[in-house]
């Protein structure tokens, strides 16, 4: 194997942006890169090691950055080239890496090779994308199969133009390319190259088990009318040989990739992360995201403490000694957690104890912007107030039945849209985000939750934060040790140990208002013992 040496992911810590509502440093109500470039400091006194960036690039933000018409650029509202390498050239200083989210599964509607594409049939770029002709009934054209898209209806749109359908698994403004096309496949170590030359540390790569599609695309059996079609396009027939692809490519300049992989099954995945040609580093399963719901926006069912510990463990314990485990609770796909597995009643306790509770397990800790101070959902009283294409659609899509009170309540339980609120950075006006009227609502529990009160408080959340990430760092037990769960049948506690070397520590956590017969915990109370030694 050639190429330059890795750099050990392992012991590191990455703290993930969202730009367009991390921090404005311009004025116009939407963050961007000269605000990263002023809380780069922040961000280091977390004790983080990296950044990850989701999408940076120009977007007509028919998903907010995940629509990309330009994969060699910064998009305007964001800044440009020459300020993004000033912002990589200020976090390598402070010893931090950075990462960019390379999403190749699809490209805007808006993309060039799109808008080629759809010319015709004997352009350079007609097999960029997934065309097929319309299926004939009773004179009526109908899509090529029944798939349907993620967010959107169904996966196929017929384009007037090209008298053909496009299949896009997310938004109709997400056309899927074709990666069977080998010419796509070198457009995509282009770009690889493009960001490693200048001095990108590697990438998350967006729902990456979803670029080889089943050959004959079939028609899927419908049961969820969103992931009808799922099991032929997810984890395809080509899609170990494409990623070695671009693993030569990352091999080459020692970049790291974290593969998103939505509903991979943990065998599946130890595909990719273990052997001779491992492909990928990390993964972004989903298992632990479904601790309330089946897929965030459709079938909840309230927390289940069962079902995350279940979910942790399979992974701590597959993965064990063969592959390496991406934590995280929270990211610009899914509501707050404190919302969602703590209790808002209960913020600062359950803010800590969550943050305990996958700090301290093996792998790599992924925090999301605001996730550090405790940000909340956000309850917006309309669904025009909402932004993001999905919470739009699965209002008017899927919860159609119910009065308009139940509707919106699935909206506050759900939207992806609590996750992407301006971060709170203090009390001043907009939370301290921007100077001028931000593009999206601020959580009015600012004044509560902000950067610049709990930096006074010793016991915030922030604090707490900080000083979980320290002691990973600097214990060999809670970095390599082993992970065994305890009282694995308990709906209130989750008690975990890792052990190394002689010692132990373990991770007592209570996930419940009470704690019933046992009294050992308080409401939502973390307790970590160490002893041995180390
Ligand atoms: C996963 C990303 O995290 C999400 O934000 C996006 O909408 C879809 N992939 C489609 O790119």
């Amino acid at each position: 194997m050639t190429g330059v040496k890795q750099y050990d992911f392992r012991s590191m810590s990455f703290y993930q942006i969202w730009i367009r509502s991390f921090c404005d440093g311009n004025g116009d109500g939407i963050g961007d890169l000269y605000g990263v470039y002023d809380k780069l400091e922040y961000i280091k006194s977390l004790g983080v090691d990296g950044i990850w960036f989701s999408p940076i690039y120009p977007s007509p933000n028919a998903d907010y950055g995940y629509d990309i018409s330009d994969y060699r650029n910064i998009h305007p509202d964001y800044g440009d080239l020459a300020q993004f390498k000033k912002v990589l050239q200020k976090a390598h200083g402070l010893g931090l890496k950075v990462i960019l989210d390379l999403v190749i599964n699809h490209t805007s509607d808006e993309h060039p090779w799109f808008l080629e594409s759809r010319k015709g049939k004997d352009n350079p770029y007609s097999d960029y994308y997934i065309w097929r002709d319309p299926k004939w009934k009773r004179r009526a054209k109908r899509p090529p199969n029944n798939w349907f898209s993620q967010f959107e209806g169904l996966a196929w749109e017929y384009d007037d133009l090209r008298e053909q359908y496009y299949l896009h698994v997310f938004a109709k403004k997400q056309p899927d390319l074709n990666m069977d096309n080998p010419k796509v496949r070198e457009e995509v170590k282009g770009i690889m190259r493009f960001w490693l030359d200048m001095g990108v540390d590697g990438f998350r790569e967006d729902v990456i088990t979803y670029i080889s599609k089943h050959p004959q695309l079939p028609d899927g059996i419908p049961f969820l009318p969103a992931i009808n079609g799922l099991p032929f396009y997810k984890d395809g027939p080509n899609l170990l040989t494409y990623l070695k692809e671009f693993r030569e490519v990352a091999r080459e300049y020692g970049a790291i990739q974290i593969g998103e992989a939505p509903m991979t099954p943990v065998k599946t995945a130890l595909r990719y992360l273990t052997g001779e040609d491992r492909v990928l580093d990390m993964m972004i399963q989903f298992d632990t995201m479904m601790a309330d719901c089946f897929l965030t926006e459709f079938v909840h069912h309230g927390f289940w403490l069962a079902k995350l510990k279940r979910a942790f463990s399979r992974w701590q314990y597959a993965l064990a000694g063969k592959a390496w485990n991406a934590l995280y609770l929270e990211n610009h796909d899914h509501p707050r957690v404190i919302s969602r597995y703590g209790s808002e009643k209960y913020w600062r306790e359950s803010g800590t104890m969550l943050a305990a509770c996958y700090l301290f397990q093996q792998g790599t800790p992924f925090i999301y912007q605001g996730q550090e101070i405790g940000m909340t959902n956000i309850r917006l009283s309309s669904i025009d107030q909402y932004k993001d294409v999905a919470s739009i659609h699965a209002y008017h899509a899927f919860y159609k039945h119910g009065s308009e009170e139940k509707r919106m309540h699935r909206i506050h339980l759900a939207s992806r849209d609590s996750a992407r609120t301006p971060m709170q950075w203090s009390v001043a006006s907009n939370a301290g985000f921007s100077s001028a009227q931000p593009w999206f609502a601020v959580n009015p529990n600012y004044t509560q939750i902000n950067v610049e009160q709990e930096e006074r408080d010793p016991d915030s959340i922030l604090n707490f934060y900080r000083r979980c990430l320290a002691l990973r760092k600097s214990s060999q037990t809670l970095l390599w040790g082993h992970y065994r769960e305890y009282i694995r049948h308990s709906r209130k506690i989750y008690l975990y140990e890792r052990s190394y070397a002689g010692e132990r520590i373990l991770v007592m956590l209570c996930n419940y208002p009470e704690t019933g017969t046992t009294g050992i915990l308080r409401p939502y109370e973390v307790r970590v013992f160490q002893w041995g030694s180390e």
